[in-house]
Order: C-alpha cells, then structure tokens, then sequence
C-alpha cells in the first residue's frame, strides 16, 4: 500500500507525447518576485492518527489570531517529559525540507506502538518576502503559485507582525501530500495587499504530518524523516487563458483509428471567466472531425480538462493531431481568444505482436464528459471463432504508480485470448480503487468492449459488453481486488490479490489517535460507519465460492505478510473448502518482477478463463454482506437492496443444504432480491423461519428478468412486484458525493464572499488533483437557479453561511432533518447558530434520484474552514450523511463534533446511527 514510487524511473509525460503547445511559460509575473526563507522553524512532534489532520487545526497547537511564542512549550506524549519546543532547521541545497526530530527515543515508541507511533504531526514556520517590480506604479498585487509536495496543508499570514489582528482566519490549502505526478501549482490569493514601493513580508505555515505510508518506514537510524518540498512564485493576474498540456488526456492510434473517442486539453484562466466554445482539428483534415463535447467554463485561476470528441471515417497517420479552441471571456467585452495545440499521437499496428507487444492507451469519457486514459494488452492471439470471447484480465496498480509509466502494464502477464487491461483508477493514489477509482476500473473494461465493437476491423479482438473479468492486483491494487471482488461477486471470476493490506485502519493502527482521549465511544462508532464499506475484511463471507490465488511476499518491508494470511483465515473461517490458494514467496519483498508473472498464475489463470462457460460452483450454504446496497452487486443472484438500519451491516444466509427447501435467515435486511433460478426445484422457501407461500404470481413467472423482490413488513416477509420503483440512492457517507454521474457541480450561494469563492476553487483544484474529476463553478443563487431549470445530472455542492436567505429559500421544503427556522439553521431541536460552526449534510437531488447534493455550510469563516477540510478528498475521513464541527475540533479532532449520523431510507433521522450534542 506504500507507495511504489521508489522503484520506478522518474516519470516524464512522454510516452504518447503530451502536447508540445504554443504557450506562453508557466508563470508570467510582471516584475513581482516571491523570495521564500529558507530558515525554519518547526514545533513538534505531536501523536495522531493517519486522518485526524482533516478535524484538527493544521496550526495545531497554536492558534493563528493569537500571537506566537515562540520560546513556549507544549505537551507531547513522544518527548521526554513530556514536552516539546520550537526547532530551527535549512532547506537543503536542493530545496528540499527534511523534518525530523533525533531527540525523540522512537525505537522505544515503535516497540510498543509500532508504525502507529510514526504517524505525527508537526507546524512548520518561514517567512516569505514580495519584492514590487522597480518601476511601480498602478501594478496590481500578484497571486501566489504554491506546490507544496508531501505537506498536508499550507496557509499565508499577512503582516510582518505575527497574528496582529484577532478577527484573521487563515485560510488552508491542501497541499499535493501524495506528490502526486502532473499536479500544477495552485493560485492563492495574498490574505493582504503587499506595498507597491517596499518588500512586504507574509508568514508562512505548513501542517507536516509525518505519515508511514507515504514517507515509508524510517532509514536504519530509525528517526523519521519527512521530505518536504516547497515552491511559490508570484503571477500577476490577467484576462487571459493558456494551455496546460501536462492535464492532457492523450490517446493511442492502433492501425491509423483512435482507440476510444475522447481526448482531453488542459486549460488554466489567468484571470477571469473563460468559456470554451469550440474546438476543431486544425488544419481540417478528412475523415477525422474534434467535437467539443459541451462548453467549458472557467472560473478565474481555475484549470480544467476541455473534454473533446474524436470522429473518424478515414484512417489517420499523421505523427500529430492538431487542435484550435475557440474561448469566450465572460466579461462584459466578450473577447474571443483561439489556443492551438499539437498533439504528438503514438501509433501502433493492429496487432503488435511477440516482443513488440506494446500495451495501448485507450481513452473514454468517464461520468458521462470527462476524458479518461486506460491502458491494455491485446490478447496475443485472435478469439476463436463460434466462441464467447475470453474475459480480460483487470488489474489494478499499486498507491503511486501512473499508468502512462510502463511499469505496471510491464509487469503483467499478456495472455493468448484476453485483454489485459489496466484502468488508471482516476489517479496514481486515487481513492485506493473504491468510489470513483472503483467506478473507473469497471467503465475501462466497458469502454475497451465499446471501442472493439465500434471498428470491424478489430472484432477478431472483441470482448463481450458486461463481461464478467478476472481481478489482479498489487499492493493498495490487491487491496483493491479483494474489495472490488467482494462487493461485486457475480462480475468476477477469480482473484488475484498481491501484497495487500486489509483496510487501512489494520494497516496503520488508529490507536495513537489524538480524538480518541475525548470522544465518546458511542459517537466514535457513528463516524467509523463510514469506513465499515472499506473493512474488506467483512465482507470475504461473499468470496467463500470464488476462486482466489492470494500471494504475499514472505518478508514484505511494506505491507506486512500476515495481512494475506489473515484475509485468507478470515475466509476460511466462513467456509473452510474457500478455493482459496495461498502462496507465500519466501524472503520476497513487497515488489519482484515475478510477482504476478508466473507459471502458477498463468496455469490458474488458464483453468479458470478455459471453464467459463462453467458457472462459478455455488456452496449448499453462503451468507451475503452488504454494508451499502448502492455500492454493492449480487452473489449468486441474490442482492440486498435496503437495511432497516442504515449505517449497519446487513446479512443474507442462504441455505439450500436440505433438498427441495431453500431457507433464508436476514439480518438487518428490509428488501433483497434474487434470481429465480436460484429457486428451482425448491418447494419451500423460508424466510427468518417464517414459511412463504410459492404460488403467488410473481414466484411462478419469476418476475421481471426473472429476478423477485421480497419487502419486510412488519415481520414478515413478502413478494412485491419488482417493477415497483426501487429506492433512490441515500449514500450513508459523504465520501459517495465523489461518485459523480457527471461533472461537478460547486455552487457559491452569495458570489460576493471571497472566501466561500476561494473554497469552491480549492475543492475544484484539489477534486482535479486527486481524482482527475471535473468540476465547474457557479457563482450566486440565480445563476444555480438556472442551471438546475436546464437540468444537470451531476452532484452539487452548495457552500454557503448558515444564515444566509439563499440557503433558506433552498432548504424551504426540507427534504432532510435539516430546516430553517427565523433564518438559523436547525437540526432537530438544535440551533446551529453559534460561532465556529462547519456543517455537512447530504441532501436529494433537485431531479436526479442516483445524484446528490452536499451542503457545506458554516455560521463564519473560522466554520467553513472547518468544514472544508472534511470534504472528503482522502481515503478514511469519517464523515457519515451529516457532521457538525466546532471550533473545539481544532485542539481536540472528532471530540469536537457536534453532531453526526447516518440519514434513515428515506433521508429520515435514523436516531439509531445518530447524535446530537
Ligand atoms: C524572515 O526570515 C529571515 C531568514 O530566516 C530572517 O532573517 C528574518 O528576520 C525573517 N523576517 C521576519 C519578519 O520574520
Ligand atoms: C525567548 O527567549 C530568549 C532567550 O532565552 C529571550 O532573549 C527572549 O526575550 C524570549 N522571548 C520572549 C518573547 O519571551
Ligand atoms: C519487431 O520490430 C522490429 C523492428 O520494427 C522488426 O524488425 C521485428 O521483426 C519485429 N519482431 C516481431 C516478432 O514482430
Ligand atoms: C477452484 O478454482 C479452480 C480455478 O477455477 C478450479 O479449477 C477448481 O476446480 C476449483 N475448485 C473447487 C473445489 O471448486
Ligand atoms: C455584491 O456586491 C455588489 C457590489 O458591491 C452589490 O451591488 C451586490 O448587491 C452584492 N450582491 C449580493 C448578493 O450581496
Ligand atoms: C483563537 O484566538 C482567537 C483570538 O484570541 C479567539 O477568538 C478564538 O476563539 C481562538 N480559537 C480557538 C479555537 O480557541
């Protein structure tokens, strides 16, 4: 799960090209110069688990509008007696940062509390100076371009005085934590003009959190260092847009067509409202048209990837394609601007072959708009003729591996009837291949079935549209493959997971937690249901029939080996005739190229891809667990569709093991379905010992497809009609707002507030950045107003103030337990009106039941910010449907929360999975 970056060859964008443009450089400052200190001071380390920055203070433990001590000392359990202090430390020459703290004894710390002791937090402090160009007069202030690698946050504080007035909230940018490949800079806004004729100073802090998994295990001295680096230039803004070609989504030419339809441009605004209009090749060209796909609008500094559609009649054989992009600016002028790229295009044959095999880029438009690459074999050979085609093989990377680097595609066995093919899941980290990653992985093999049917000239190649696949994966990838396989058993066919962690709370313990000193037990356990649909260890009751080759190696430095077996006991608990091989590679490390390239595998992979006509066996007894139905598929036909408590797991046992009587036991349950051919030639059915009667309609004609649903009543059960509408998505956390059926959408309520305005950025930035997902800004309550009578199929984040008449003419007809009464927000019979206050809550759809919409309110800026580092970027923060964070979370985490839950069915108050201070 660690990052395997450590292995791989820096990455250049080179591989298919990227897109030489014509474009002005990065950073076009009109004289500013931003001059950071290279002196430090650092105050730390303080114990806390692997998410709690997301609820604490970055500044923790000061306080920004206080003055700064800097002789004071603060508590902290890793130090001797107790207490640390401030620390001065130097870039390198290289500009790095290393922190680091020798005094602490943490081998003591680490025999006892192991890698959870090397997770810790630390404030970092500099100072940055502006420079005004030699001439100035009438120059506008600059913005700050900053790229912070592997800090968590970063904020700027004006004033060569330190906190001088009370009423400053910093304002936190998340910083690329993951070091993440083609990440750009992002614009922050100065908190205060600088002087036009002097040098004005800002300070600078940064969250460093010293986090295993991304820093790995400490060097034979055994203190932990973190590799910090740190960037910022000044860039005047102005009315102007240019071409980012390293967000370009790029695709390959095999035998002179596309592979896919869609290619992405990246596209950054210097400085006001940018839409673009149209896109054409240039020069026109015959036989191939670029469509843009819908008009790109850009809000000031921000960048997005202009989504472009390929249509092709004629071969294409040209070494590059160019693209024009016609932009309007939004302002009153209407200026119209053109950018021109050219795009390098790799071409392949049709098909490569032996030792030029080479792996193909495809590319498609996840969410319905946003252009996405994936990479594949072909299978070596055409599929037989009068055959089913052979199902691919999907195989999901390890945290830090890119797929447009060879490595991972390199890495794979390439088969003689099936694609592989490897989805880049949104990003190198991604969300550790659940949600949109998850949802990427499956839309690249429908996509790679889509492209192969489109041309007949590659239907020799073709794969079946819903194929069912073979899972493999490494590292976080098997972690991955455990989890994809367990929620959707019925599309896989086999497993194979590598090197992989169970879930990230095994993987590096939560107990040096900070929070957990102050926290009810009770209200802890309501924010971890959000990370119950991640514990794959849970849900290996649904793999007891699969066939799974598990390997590990036997001294794996990063995923220690005793996860594999642990997972494979687990499942053998369940059942304990599990297919399950387990192949431990002895004084193997975490990575050898002969981990997933093997006769062993290739033999497994040849049994189970020759017996697919063969369905998988089926155990006399299997228990089906489901902890959200929206996000879990079925076993062996039968699928769970509602929870009578929602936030809980919920569980189907089948048991066929007397002939001709099928018994069901539930719990939790209150709606599943299940094929009727799973029924056959049974006479009785039992559900939760009650007998149900077989004779009723829907039984004898099997329903709709074949598949009947049953409904909880009361107690008992009974047959509804399965063409009675199912129930809309109520995600139980607000972690599925990621999942997105269409671009974002991020409404400002009141345009005028600068700092609602710069959240909505961040969030689009950082969106981007993580998960490669597209999000457009809109700015004021009209304007949503009209956006939503044209109708918009994405998720919608509404950020805004508790109080303001927007929010409460929007929240008129309460949809959810939150309502306005005389302009304040209410929860139940709390009023949400006091200071410091940031608030979560999912909500409906205006039109769309598989959308949502997240608020994110505050009563005050010191509130939003707190809210906003809850979104949830990041694998593991726990925010279930609603939370409500207070200014005491900035000291002590989660115990600050006021409230938390999980929304009931029907966006009810579900007071089992709830609370309220
Ligand atoms: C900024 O940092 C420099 C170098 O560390 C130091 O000399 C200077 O005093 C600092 N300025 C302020 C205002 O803190
Ligand atoms: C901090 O300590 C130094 C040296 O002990 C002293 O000179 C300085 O005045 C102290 N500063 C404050 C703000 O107490
Ligand atoms: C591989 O490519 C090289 C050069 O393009 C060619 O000479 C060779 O015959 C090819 N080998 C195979 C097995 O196709
Ligand atoms: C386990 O799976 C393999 C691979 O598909 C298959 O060959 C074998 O028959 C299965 N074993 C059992 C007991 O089902
Ligand atoms: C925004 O500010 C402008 C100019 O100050 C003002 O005219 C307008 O009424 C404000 N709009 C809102 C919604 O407050
Ligand atoms: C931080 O300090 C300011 C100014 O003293 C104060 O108003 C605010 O409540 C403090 N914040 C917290 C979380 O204690």
């Amino acid at each position: 799960m660690g990052k395997l970056v450590a292995f791989l060859v820096p990455f250049i964008w080179g591989i298919s090209g990227g897109i030489a443009a014509m474009q002005q450089p990065l950073s076009t400052n009109l004289g500013w110069t931003a001059e950071l200190s290279k002196s430090w001071n650092v105050l730390g380390p303080f114990p806390i688990h692997a998410r709690e920055q997301q609820f604490i203070s970055p500044s923790y433990p000061l306080n920004l509008s206080e003055p700064i001590d800097f002789n004071r000392t603060w508590p902290s359990s890793y130090a001797d007696n107790g207490r640390v202090s401030w620390s001065k430390t130097q870039e390198t020459e290289d500009g790095d940062l290393k922190i680091s703290f020798p005094k602490i004894r943490w081998s003591d710390l680490r025999a006892t509390e192991g890698w959870a002791a090397l997770q810790h937090h630390a404030v970092l402090h500099t100072n940055l100076t502006l420079h005004p160009p030699g001439s100035g007069s009438n120059i506008p202030p600059p913005r700050l371009l900053v790229q912070l690698i592997q800090g968590s946050y970063i904020t700027i504080v004006p004033g060569s005085e330190l906190a001088s007035s009370e009423s400053f909230v910093p304002e936190w940018h998340a910083g690329n934590i993951y070091e993440l490949d083609r990440t750009l800079p992002r614009a922050i806004e100065l908190p205060s003009p600088p002087s036009t004729r002097s040098p004005t100073t800002y300070h600078v802090f940064v969250s460093g959190d010293y986090e295993i998994r991304l820093f790995g295990a400490p060097e034979s001295n055994g203190i932990p260092t973190q590799t910090l680096k740190l960037t910022i230039e000044a860039e005047s803004p102005k009315d102007s847009v240019q071409l980012e070609p390293t967000q370009d989504v790029p695709c390959d030419f095999v035998g002179g067509y596309a592979f896919g339809d869609a290619i992405g441009l990246g596209v950054r605004s210097l400085g006001g409202s940018w839409t673009v209009t149209s896109a054409e090749s240039s020069p026109k060209l015959d036989g191939l048209t670029v469509d843009l796909l819908r008009p790109t609008t850009l809000a000031p500094s921000q960048t997005r990837i202009v989504p472009l559609r390929i249509i092709q009649t004629k071969p294409f054989t040209r070494p590059t394609l160019g693209i024009r992009l016609t932009l309007t600016s939004s302002s009153s002028k209407n200026q119209e601007v053109t950018l021109s790229a050219s795009l390098p295009i790799k071409h392949l044959p049709a098909w490569s072959k032996g030792d030029n095999l080479s792996a193909i880029m495809g590319s498609y438009f996840y969410a319905q708009e946003m252009p996405t690459a994936y990479t594949a074999f072909p299978p070596l050979l055409d599929n037989v003729e009068h055959q089913e085609p052979q199902p691919p093989i999907l195989c999901l990377h390890g945290a830090g591996v890119d797929i447009a680097q060879s490595f991972w595609i390199d890495s794979l066995p390439p088969q003689q009837h099936s694609w592989v093919v490897a989805p880049a899941g949104r990003t190198a980290w991604g969300l550790d291949w659940h949600g949109p990653s998850a949802k990427d992985a499956w839309a690249s093999v429908d996509a790679l079935s889509a492209t192969l049917n489109a041309n007949s000239l590659w239907h020799a190649r073709r794969v079946a549209q819903d194929t069912p696949v073979v899972l493999m994966g490494h590292s976080n990838g098997g972690q991955g493959a455990w989890y994809l396989a367990s929620r959707f058993p019925d599309r896989v066919l086999a497993v194979v997971p590598a090197a992989a962690y169970i879930k990230s709370q095994a993987y590096v313990p939560l107990l040096m937690s900070r929070s957990s000193h102050f926290i009810d037990p009770a209200v802890r356990a309501i924010l971890e249901t959000s990370l119950t649909p991640d514990d794959n260890d849970l849900f290996l009751s649904n793999l007891v029939d699969m066939p799974i080759f598990a390997v590990h190696g036997g001294n794996d430095e990063n995923v220690p080996v005793w996860h594999t077996r642990e997972a494979v006991s687990v499942l053998q608990t369940w059942n304990a005739d599990a297919n399950v091989t387990y192949k431990e590679d002895a004084k193997q490390l975490h990575w050898y190229p002969s981990v997933l390239k093997n006769d062993e595998i290739q033999a497994f992979l040849d049994s189970v891809l020759q017996s697919t006509s063969e369905r998988q066996r089926r155990s006399k007894t299997f228990t089906l667990t489901v902890a959200d139905p929206s996000e879990s598929g079925s076993l062996h036909g039968w699928k769970i569709e509602g929870l009578t408590v929602r936030g809980r797991l919920g569980r189907l046992t089948v048991d066929m093991r007397t002939e001709h009587e099928l018994r069901v036991v539930t719990s939790n349950v209150d709606r599943f379905s299940m094929l009727m051919d799973a029924s056959n030639g049974i006479d009785s059915l039992t559900i939760d010992h009650a007998l149900l009667d077989l004779s009723s309609p829907e039984v004898r004609t099997g329903g709709r497809g074949g598949v009947i649903v049953l409904e909880k009543d009361g107690r008992r059960w009974k047959f509804v009609a399965s063409s009675e509408k199912t129930p809309g998505h109520v995600p139980t956390r607000i972690q599925s707002f990621l999942s997105t059926n269409a671009p974002f959408n991020l409404v400002v309520l009141d345009s005028n507030n600068t700092r609602d305005i710069s959240l909505a950025l961040r969030i689009a930035h950082d969106l981007n950045a993580y998960h490669r997902l597209d999000a457009e800004i809109i700015s004021g309550h009209e304007t949503f107003q009209e956006r939503l009578a044209s109708g918009t199929k994405g998720n919608i984040l509404i950020i805004g103030n508790a109080a303001s008449p927007s929010l409460a003419s929007i929240l008129q007809h309460p949809k959810t337990p939150f309502r306005i009464e005389h302009n304040v927000l209410m929860l139940k019979d709390a009023v949400l009106d006091e200071p410091g206050l940031g608030i979560l809550f999912t909500h409906p759809h205006p039109h769309e039941v598989n959308s949502q919409m997240l608020f994110l309110v505050a009563t005050d800026a010191a509130g939003l910010e707190r809210g906003g580092r809850l979104f949830p970027i990041r694998t593991g923060v726990t925010v279930p449907s609603f939370v409500i964070t207070s200014s005491r979370a900035d000291s002590i985490g989660a115990a600050g929360v006021l409230g938390a839950g999980v929304w009931g069915g029907d966006w009810s108050w579900n007071s089992a999975i709830s609370w309220l201070y």
